[in-house]
């Protein structure tokens, strides 16, 4: 879906990330690679029309059969301000993909070479499942949003399993576990996830805030949360090389739900919580005509919302378990306030729908000038500087 979503052609015209084969042949080694992104005014002058009328998840397959098959070379090393070191693990950069892009961990490697310091694959399901019936994905354009309701579509963990092994495990990978739509035994489902990919992974994300599984968010519930995370954190001890293990909970939960989120993080000894997930809320500021189609919002809108959410999780954990901060993520300046409130590492996904690949670099490069500007020396230092 890093692609046109929804009136493809405006998004190619300003140099979105749709699909693009024809331009393969004209193309330089890295352009070409990009242009299979889709950022070729080329492709858009060959193919433009029939993109515009491009189903956007048929887009987004598009993009990453492209991102597969090119060649990427690596991304220039980082600043060593942006570099940070968490669970063990070097970064190169704070900056993550966000789960849902590379849904079936067909290119993980192909998406660090844009720049990213991580990425997160999945969700995945134990069992392959279809999703829910398309449309399931719209574009709200006017809004640099997007709204989605995949339900949980995966190839499941026998086939992203084996994806991963075949990895030579350079760049810093995670894997978001999902359980099956009509799963009877969600503990179990995540317990399987995280034997099948845990070994292949550097972090393992416990997805209970996606809103298109019906009864998913419910287990974001104190009792339910901590049955799910002591079940998985033992199947983790037993996991050579060891994940890190996090949770990765929605931006909708109110202060009580919140705190009961950080206390099982904190008794649990969680490795880290991600903030967040798509919201089922609506703002009255939405402006697009698909602002009424129900799912999950990312995007500019969810901002705001999802930082002030981070900013609470700080506070009641203390400082005390690593966050990752991710929704509505475009430039430096918001990359840098979610640190700034509390996050460790920032994650982002339907900003590289509107901006394109080039969003990873710009984004580096004012992050690194804003940390510069304040007197910071690393990311480290300044997360959680908000909080004084
Ligand atoms: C099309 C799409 C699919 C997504 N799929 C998943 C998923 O499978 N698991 C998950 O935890 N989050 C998923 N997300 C949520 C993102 O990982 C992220 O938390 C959210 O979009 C907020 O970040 P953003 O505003 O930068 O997109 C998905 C988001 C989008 C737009």
């Amino acid at each position: 879906m890093v692609s046109s979503l929804r009136g493809g052609a405006g998004c190619l015209r300003r140099g979105r990330i749709p699909d693009g084969a024809p331009a393969r042949a004209l193309a330089p080694p890295r352009a070409r690679a990009l242009n299979l992104l889709g950022f070729a005014g080329i492709a858009y002058r060959a193919l433009g029309p029939a993109l515009a009328h491009l189903d956007p998840e048929a887009a987004h397959r598009l993009a990453i059969a492209g991102l597969r098959r090119a060649p990427l070379p690596p991304a220039a090393p980082d600043d060593p301000i942006l570099a940070t070191t968490l669970w063990g693990r070097d970064f190169p950069n704070a900056l993550g993909l966000a789960a849902g892009f590379d849904k079936h961990g067909e290119a993980p490697d192909a998406c660090l070479a844009l720049g990213f310091g991580h990425v997160e694959i999945g969700g995945v399901t134990p069992r392959p499942q279809p999703g829910n019936p398309r449309p399931r994905v719209f574009r709200l354009a006017e809004d640099r949003a997007v709204i989605n309701r995949y339900g949980l579509n995966s190839d499941g963990l026998t086939v992203v399993a084996a994806r991963l092994a075949r990895r030579t495990r350079r760049g810093l990978v995670g894997a978001n576990l999902g359980k099956n739509k009509d799963s009877l035994d969600e503990v179990a489902d995540y317990v399987a996830g995280m034997r099948a990919l845990g070994p292949h992974v550097d972090f393992a994300v416990i997805n209970v805030s996606s809103p298109n599984t019906p009864g998913l968010r419910d287990l974001q519930g104190r009792v339910a949360m901590a049955g799910i995370v002591r079940a998985v954190a033992a199947a983790r001890d037993a996991t050579e090389p060891r994940p890190a293990l996090l949770v990765k909970l929605a931006p909708d939960l109110d202060d009580a739900a919140l705190a009961d989120a950080a206390e099982v993080a904190l008794e649990c000894r969680l490795d880290g919580l991600v903030m967040g997930n798509t919201t089922v809320a609506r703002p009255a500021s939405l402006r697009s005509s698909a602002r009424s189609e129900t799912g999950g919002l990312s995007g500019a809108p969810l901002l705001a919302f999802s930082t002030g959410k981070l900013r609470d999780l700080y506070r009641l954990t203390g400082g005390r378990v690593p966050l990752v901060g991710c929704g509505g993520v475009a430039s430096g300046a918001d990359a840098y306030a979610k640190i700034r409130a509390g996050a460790s590492l920032v994650q982002l996904y339907t900003a590289l729908v509107y901006e394109g690949p080039g969003l990873v670099p710009r984004i580096k490069r004012e992050l690194a000038a804003l940390l510069r500007r304040d007197g910071f020396r690393s990311v480290a230092e300044a997360v959680g500087a908000d909080h004084g």
